[in-house]
């Protein structure tokens, strides 16, 4: 793949607040616990962004799994047994270092100080005012904790996961005894992870409580660089076949003072968000680290042995989180323009991740004869993809709420329908209109759902 030119700086109309605010506006993402006040940096998906990350996850499993003969499916509790986190390094190594402002009160990591904002002159970083007052860096746990049973001791003390890769990795014996799987195979798995983020924000991208979608790729070790290479490749496709444009996308290998406890080598795919370049995903290299901390610490020896052979296998692992994935196609997807002198905001998404494929809509609402031939169309069409009826208020208007949640096609019942049988179609996009057969509208739409789709530059 020759390699995009290269962005310094993101250069779209999109902000982090007018995402967030469109998601808020046509009911994707709300605040969690609104009513209250929130809670810091956690949400709550409504109507469309439940349909938006359940094409993602479906598409991650569409490509991971079911397109593919070497990878199988778990899903595994969220709350494990702690010695679990124990041995995979978390209880003693899952931590960022953490820097309080005695003046301001604000709470920093310190490895982001260049890019954070002074509590009391945010034009300032933490330091750099002669009334900061900075303490120093002390290491911050971020497994959430809680207790199994009803009495608070160390011995009933457990943690929410922080990441869904260690119920696959002690899963790895009953899998392979199990399923038909021989190296290299993968292990996919898509669940919540917690972690208490000391400075979450921006929306999506850093929150407390997210998906993650996960596949472990056991190989021999001696194909594991093969391996990691390959499985970079396979994730940037993936990104690219869903729509993210070329120039906002890159791949960035980890310096060995960035790599995390368990990885031999990680690569992140970057997204240039508003904010800047940042870790979309990341593919690491984990070596034989977890299965034989695992094997050590449960006595049970997680290998591979087959006819004439017998090794621990070296583990390869894509993980991308659902919300910071949505955020990205929300991002690349977000536009403005002005149509016939008036401004229109469009989510231009690929057709597979937009929430709703299709709009049925009857020109005249309360025309009889016009809804007697939308309401049939589109409930037949709703049998095969996510479609939307809607006959109230000028048509006009409607066609913008669909922009706005980026329904990729509209039909549209006028007087022309009543007297050939044919309907408008109207392409989100291009905003051109073709008539179509109404008859051959389900099939129509059926095989352009699964035609390529690219941004427009
Ligand atoms: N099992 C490896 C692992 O968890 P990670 O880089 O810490 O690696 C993988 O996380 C992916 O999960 C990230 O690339 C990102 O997409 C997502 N992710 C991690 N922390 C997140 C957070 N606080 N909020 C949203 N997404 C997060």
């Amino acid at each position: 793949m020759a390699a995009p030119e290269q962005l310094e700086a993101y250069e779209g109309p999109a902000t982090i607040e007018k995402v967030a605010a469109l998601c808020r506006r046509r009911g994707f993402v709300f605040p969690t616990s609104d009513i209250y006040g929130g809670l810091g940096s956690s949400f709550d998906f409504g109507h469309y962004g439940v349909l938006l990350i359940q094409n993602v996850k479906s598409e991650w499993q569409r490509s991971m799994i079911q397109e593919r003969d070497d990878v199988v499916a778990l899903d595994s509790a969220i709350i494990l047994n702690p010695q679990v986190w124990v041995a995979s390094g978390h209880v003693g190594g899952f931590s960022d270092p953490l820097i309080d402002c005695r003046t301001c009160k604000h709470r920093f990591r310190a490895d982001h100080l260049e890019t954070s904002q002074c509590g009391r002159r945010p034009s300032k970083r933490p330091g750099e005012t002669a009334d900061c007052d900075l303490t120093e860096a002390r290491d911050f746990n971020l497994m959430f904790e809680t207790f199994i049973g009803p009495v608070r001791e160390d011995a009933s003390r457990a943690y929410l996961r922080p990441e869904t890769a260690q119920g696959i990795f002690v899963n790895f014996k009953n899998v392979t005894s199990s399923m038909r799987v021989k190296p290299p195979f993968g292990i996919a798995q898509i669940g919540k992870s917690f972690r208490n983020e000391i400075t979450p924000g921006n929306f999506l991208f850093r929150v407390r409580e997210f998906e993650q979608m996960e596949m472990e790729f056991f190989v021999p070790p001696a194909e594991a660089a093969e391996w990691h290479t390959y499985w970079i490749n396979e994730r940037v496709r993936w990104h690219l076949d869903l729509g993210l444009r070329p120039s906002h996308l890159r791949v960035r290998a980890h310096g060995a003072d960035e790599l995390s406890h368990y990885s031999s080598a990680t690569s992140d795919l970057e997204f240039l968000y508003p904010i800047g370049w940042q870790e979309l995903e990341g593919v690491a290299n984990r070596g034989d680290y977890d299965l034989n901390q695992h094997s050590e610490a449960s006595g049970t020896k997680l290998e591979w042995i087959g006819h004439e052979e017998r090794y621990v296998p070296h583990v390869i692992e894509p993980a991308l989180g659902v919300g910071r994935s949505a955020l990205a196609f929300l991002v690349d997807a977000y536009d403005e323009e002005v149509v016939a002198d008036r401004p229109r905001t469009v989510l231009r998404l690929h057709p597979r991740i937009a929430p709703v494929k299709v709009a049925v809509l009857p020109l005249i609402g309360k025309e009889a004869p016009m809804v007697e031939k939308a309401r049939p169309l589109y409930e037949e069409l709703r049998k095969v993809m996510s479609a939307e009826y809607d006959d109230s208020g000028q048509i006009g208007k409607r066609y913008r709420r669909q922009d706005e949640i980026g329904t990729p096609w509209a039909l549209t019942i006028d007087e022309q329908t009543l007297a050939d049988g044919t309907v408008t179609l109207r392409d989100r996009d291009t905003l051109e209109q073709e008539r179509i057969p109404l008859d051959g509208a389900k099939a129509l739409l059926a095989d352009r759902l699964e035609q390529p789709w690219h941004p427009r530059s």
